[in-house]
């Protein structure tokens, strides 16, 4: 990711360190999943989600330690959405940050059974965060919970598949971006804040919200324009692929220009709403610019 400031990449390896620690490292009964488990978690990515949940936690007041296994958590559940996503009943991509997808590694059954622990791990590492109250942690996993499933992104994925070779209304492509990939984001968010200031009051809760649902929308836009106008070698993953499986994207609806312009206007309506939000210091704000402005 471009736009990364010294700071955002020391937290990024703080994310890394976590990530490793949280992974298990040997199973007796299946060693095999559990390498699966760890070639996704570890094999890369910007750690966009991560990055929200321990920037908007320390925004607020929290300790970073505090941050890192709901963090962590968050990037399970993506790892486990990309694995599923490559599958050949899904997008069908051989090629996942810069290295073959799960499935072409270690086949289909043990990627779909490793995306599968790696959300169970999820809910694990949340319910039992160390330095966090008891509510926080049953709120944290309601979030989590509603972001990835049916009426999130498990929801988008299904939505996004069923609207291949389809010509989307602009509002409905919103509700699939929203479902698909933003819920996640707005989640990252949300478990920030929740254990950033348990007692949060209401307003600034909101305005993060507001934010994080505005910024996790033009990531799923710049996903889509980038599928256009970059190479596979700068993606790590295939160029081209919305177009080969006919998505639904906002390149293909609006075309480039108005998609790019969409993207920024999303970012000029979430940043006000950061600004009310008073963090403690501009991380959130750097990874929101970070997400538009980015070209992998
Ligand atoms: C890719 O997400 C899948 C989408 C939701 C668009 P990222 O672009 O955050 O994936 P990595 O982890 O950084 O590769
Ligand atoms: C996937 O969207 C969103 C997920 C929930 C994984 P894409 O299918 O566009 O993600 P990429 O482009 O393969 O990373
Ligand atoms: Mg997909
Ligand atoms: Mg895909
Ligand atoms: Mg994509």
């Amino acid at each position: 990711m471009t736009l990364m400031t010294p700071e955002l990449l020391s937290l990024k390896s703080t994310i890394e360190d976590a990530l490793q620690h949280y992974l298990p490292t040997n199973s007796e009964i299946s060693p095999m999943l559990v390498d699966a488990m760890r070639y996704s978690g570890l094999s890369g990515g910007k750690r966009i989600r991560p990055l929200l949940v321990c920037a908007t936690c320390t925004g607020l007041g929290g300790a970073l330690e505090d941050a890192l296994a709901p963090a962590c958590a968050v990037e399970f559940i993506h790892a486990y959405s990309l694995l599923h996503d490559d599958l050949p009943a899904m997008d069908d991509d051989e090629l996942r940050h810069g290295l073959p997808s799960g499935h072409i590694k270690y086949g289909e059954a043990t990627a779909i059974l490793a995306g599968d622990a790696l959300q169970a791990l999820a809910f694990e590492l949340l319910a039992t965060a160390p330095g966090s109250r008891t509510d926080v942690r049953l709120t944290a996993v309601q979030v989590l919970a509603e972001a990835s499933g049916w009426q999130g992104m498990v929801g988008g994925q299904s939505f996004d598949l069923a609207s291949e070779n389809k010509s989307l209304s602009l509002t409905e492509l919103q509700s699939l971006h929203a479902a698909k990939t933003g819920a996640l984001i707005k989640a990252s968010v949300q478990i920030g804040a929740l254990f950033g200031n348990p007692n949060l009051d209401a307003e600034t809760y909101v305005l993060l919200t507001e934010f994080a649902t505005r910024i996790g929308l033009a990531f799923q836009v710049v996903d889509d324009i980038l599928d256009v106008t970059q190479t596979t070698e700068t993606l790590g993953k295939p160029a081209g692929s919305d177009q080969k499986a006919n998505k639904s994207t906002y390149p293909a609806l609006l075309g480039l220009e108005q998609a790019r312009a969409h993207a920024s206007e999303l970012l000029a309506e979430a940043e006000p709403m950061l600004k009310r939000a008073g963090m403690q210091h501009d991380l959130l704000n750097v990874i929101a610019h970070a997400i538009v402005d980015r070209v992998s």
